[in-house]
């Protein structure tokens, strides 16, 4: 199934997400909201995925959910977020992600983050913090 796995990162854990994600699901491309948003036409699933601060996404997607909501909700669709305090998981998702897209999204989930004292990461601790068997377990439940 064509897929387009589009995020927001700015210390970069959503675009080591992204690549891993890619990399597990067949016939995918990766896209930074900020770079590039390609016509939802052309795929059948999208996921969405962005870091977190100050207990929100990031903008850039916050808006893309809301403008593209009508057209994502015609997809499979599956979101996933970057952070650090995964008690606060529940409420980032509220206030991140438009109620029509939680309901219609086949899965939501956090896959960890950097601690903001990690920032900037090194190359070498790129996968630091991120739980690569949540990222398994969100494909699993992929149609
Ligand atoms: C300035 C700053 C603020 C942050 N605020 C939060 C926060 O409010 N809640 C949280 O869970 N994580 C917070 N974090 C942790 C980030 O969500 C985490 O570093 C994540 O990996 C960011 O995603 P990104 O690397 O794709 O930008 C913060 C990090 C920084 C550097």
């Amino acid at each position: 199934m064509k897929t387009l796995i589009i995020y927001g990162t700015k210390s970069g854990a959503s675009e080591e997400c992204a690549k891993l994600l890619s990399q597990l699901i067949e016939d995918s491309r990766i896209a930074n909201v900020e770079v590039e948003q390609p016509e939802l036409a052309d795929f059948e699933r999208v996921i969405v995925g962005a870091g977190v601060r100050n207990d929100k996404m990031y903008k850039p997607i916050r808006d893309y959910l809301k403008k593209q909501e009508a057209h994502l909700l015609t997809k499979e669709l599956a979101c996933f977020l970057c952070h650090s305090k995964p008690k606060t998981t529940e409420e980032v998702i509220v206030a991140s992600i438009p109620e029509g897209v939680r309901q219609g999204a086949v899965e939501i989930m956090a896959f960890g983050g950097y601690k903001p004292n990690w920032v900037p990461v090194s190359p070498a601790n790129k996968l630091k913090g991120i739980d690569q068997e949540k990222i398994a377990e969100f494909v699993s439940k992929l149609s």
